[in-house]
């Protein structure tokens, strides 16, 4: 149903349609209507001034969260251990870890080396050895909002190849951010991650993407890592959503164990690498909330 003009806008913001929302849809409708290949963001994935806020403060400690246990990653050290370090500082921050429990996953963190691609268990069997490549993943929960971020690390000498690739993944990444404005598409970034990662002679993962993210861990939008300009879902402002590119020196095909159901691993065994940000679309362009 339309509004009328001097109804009370759909956000809740409690001022009238026409100088609250009104030429937000208006644009919006006029963008997809020219476009069939691009889909209108459902309004109940646009964030309110309050749930901005706090995402930002979720956003932050989660940063913070992953810069504690950056301080601990050395080789030698068990991903037990990492887990312990994200589990105690988060409850020190006043946080909750929202992959402890979620959906059944039994840590607090995921911890992914070479040739895991994400979703990596810690244990405290796995000690972080010369030459490997880790990704910690990091998920808080502060007041009702979440924050989502994951970094790279290389334990002592890593191959120039290994160098490489946590290099050009965090390119694209940065790439994504960049691209990631408002009133470009979904597409515009996917198929620049794709297009960085294919010319390094590297393999975009397909099945996982980013997501929506805020009220709850997983939210839509699904965002996926590759795509064509100009097509998927419209990026706006009040928008909030991850980037988190699994790129694989090899070939883009992946596998769930079997075994504990959450380790993903690559099928050729070949090292994949991945960063992530959580993301707010502003007016002027984004805002990282987590790094
Ligand atoms: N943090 C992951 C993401 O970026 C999700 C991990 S879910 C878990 O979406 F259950 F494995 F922790
Ligand atoms: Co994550
Ligand atoms: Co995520």
């Amino acid at each position: 149903m339309k509004l009328g003009r001097n109804d009370a806008c759909w956000c809740g913001s409690g001022r009238k349609y026409k100088s609250c929302h009104m030429f937000f849809d208006d644009k919006i409708e006029q963008i997809v209507n020219r476009n069939k290949q691009i889909v209108a963001p459902p309004r109940d994935i646009i964030k309110t001034p309050e749930q901005i806020a706090g995402m930002r403060k979720a956003g932050e400690i989660n940063t913070m969260v992953l810069d504690t246990v950056e301080q601990h990653v050395k080789e030698g050290v068990t991903t037990e251990e990492l887990n312990r370090i994200v589990e105690e500082r988060t409850k020190e921050l006043g946080g909750v870890c929202a992959c402890l429990g979620y959906e059944g996953y039994p840590k607090s963190v995921c911890i992914s080396i070479n040739e895991v691609v994400c979703h990596g268990i810690p244990s405290e069997k796995r000690h972080l050895q010369n030459g490997d490549i880790v990704n910690i993943d990091c998920t808080t929960i502060v007041d009702g909002y979440y924050g989502d971020a994951s970094r790279m690390y290389m334990i002592g000498e890593v191959s120039e190849a290994k160098k490489k690739l946590v290099q050009v993944t965090k390119e694209c990444l940065d790439e994504a951010v960049s691209i990631a404005q408002p009133w470009t598409t979904l597409g515009d970034f996917g198929y620049a991650i794709n297009k960085r990662a294919t010319e390094n002679g590297y393999s975009v993962v397909r099945e996982i993407g980013g997501h929506g993210v805020g009220l709850d861990f997983h939210e839509d939008p699904w965002v996926p890592h590759i795509g064509q300009p100009n097509s998927g879902m419209l990026i706006v402002p009040g928008m909030t959503f991850t980037i988190e590119p699994m790129i694989n020196m090899g070939k883009p095909d992946v596998f769930c164990d079997a075994e504990d159901g959450w380790t993903i691993y690559t099928d050729d065994n070949q090292p994949s690498a991945q960063w992530e940000y959580t993301l707010l679309i502003t007016e002027k362009g984004n805002e990282i909330l987590s790094r």
